[in-house]
């Protein structure tokens, strides 16, 4: 649209260097998007990054990884998951996570809670923040909550009622925002309805998955213009899982389109137990690296992040998947 648009403004008699002077005026379009200057990271790998792992990552390893990245600077570290055991195994040391962790001042912990039964759990273990988790697509809420989008509605509808009277924020997370590992393409005006649903029931932020990282600029863009009808940029965040390679690119469209929030995982570990074959979620490194470049404050210490990439893939016998901290590495 804006290539034709500039297109038809160019007199005639400019010939055959018109193509530049399209460049130019597209370019300049380009730059006329401002970045926030302050962007806050929600760090998840402590969840997202290792719900996955096959084999179960010790506690005191989970521990660990939390205090190290809390003294990173990082503001949010999702902490674990109070889903049940027999569908997520790796979760399943929620509580003595939640009692094993140094939890520093200006840091906030949030939980996965799936339902009512999630959250009374999680408020006993002290949880001052929680998430409620839903989907786009009908067949992966099925396979990842076991009920209807309608149903998880509801439950979540009890959840945010019973945080209400507590005091506590919820964040709602919509997955496959940019396709579904079992309908595939997932229209942006059912992403904005389940986003809307969630916000006006009280969800202080919406996240925005790229569950299988199947997403473009381009398709971020389209989704993302949907969402923007009716919920606020302040009220949103992406969360991209990397599979294509497209997850920076992602983000700095959605930055571009006023979102302040990014997602990401340590070491670019994770997936979802219930979208096979998706890669983890972008690097945390590799997003503070470009934010830095940006000239976007994050007030994360980019030395201490990656001390605590090392430690988990360590720990985990693995090689990082942020290409920052190969980089890093090698200097
Ligand atoms: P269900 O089996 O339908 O639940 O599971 P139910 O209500 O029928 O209860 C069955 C049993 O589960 C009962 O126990 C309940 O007490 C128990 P029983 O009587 O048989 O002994 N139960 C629970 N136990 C512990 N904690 C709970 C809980 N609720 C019920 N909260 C449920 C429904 C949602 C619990 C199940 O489907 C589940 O745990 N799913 C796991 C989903 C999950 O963790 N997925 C990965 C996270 S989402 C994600 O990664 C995507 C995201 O990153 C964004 C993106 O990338 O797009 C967030
Ligand atoms: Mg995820």
């Amino acid at each position: 649209m804006l290539a034709v648009a500039v297109r038809s403004a160019v007199p005639r008699r400019l010939g055959p260097g018109w193509a530049s002077v399209v460049m130019l005026r597209q370019t300049s379009s380009i730059s006329n998007y401002s970045f926030p200057k302050e962007v806050k990271i929600v760090e998840v790998g402590p969840r997202d990054g290792l719900q996955n792992e096959k084999n179960i990552v010790p506690t005191e390893v989970k521990i660990q990884l939390i205090n190290m990245l809390s003294a990173s600077g990082l503001q949010a570290i999702e902490a674990t998951s109070f889903v049940s055991p027999k569908w997520v195994p790796q979760m399943s040391d929620h509580i003595n996570i939640m009692n094993g962790i140094k939890r520093f001042p200006n840091v906030s912990y949030p939980v996965l809670t799936p339902n009512l039964t999630g959250f009374q759990k999680a408020v006993e273990c002290g949880a001052k923040e929680v998430a409620i988790f839903g989907a786009a697509s009908e067949l992966f809420s099925k396979k990842n909550i076991n009920c209807t989008i309608e149903e998880s509605l509801q439950r979540f509808e009890a959840v945010t009622e019973a945080a209400k009277a507590a005091r506590i924020p919820v964040r709602g997370y919509v997955s496959c925002v940019l396709g579904c590992p079992y309908e595939g393409k997932v229209s942006p005006s059912k992403v904005a309805e389940v986003a809307l649903k969630m916000f006006s029931m009280g969800c202080y932020e919406i996240s925005l998955g790229d569950t299988i990282g199947v997403g473009t600029p381009g398709s971020m863009r389209e989704m993302l213009a949907a969402v923007l009808d009716v919920i606020p940029a302040k009220a949103l965040a992406v969360h991209c899982h990397d599979t294509y390679g497209q997850a920076l690119a992602n983000i700095l469209v959605a930055l571009q389109m006023g979102v302040q929030v990014v997602d990401s995982s340590i070491a670019g570990l994770g997936g979802c137990p219930y979208a096979q074959g998706a890669s983890g979620n972008v690097a945390t490194e590799d997003v503070v690296y470009m934010l830095q470049g940006l000239g976007i404050n994050t007030g994360v210490d980019l030395k201490k992040l990656s001390e605590a990439g090392a430690y988990i893939c360590k720990a985990l016998g693995r090689k990082s998947n942020s290409k920052v901290a190969q980089a890093m590495c090698k200097l």
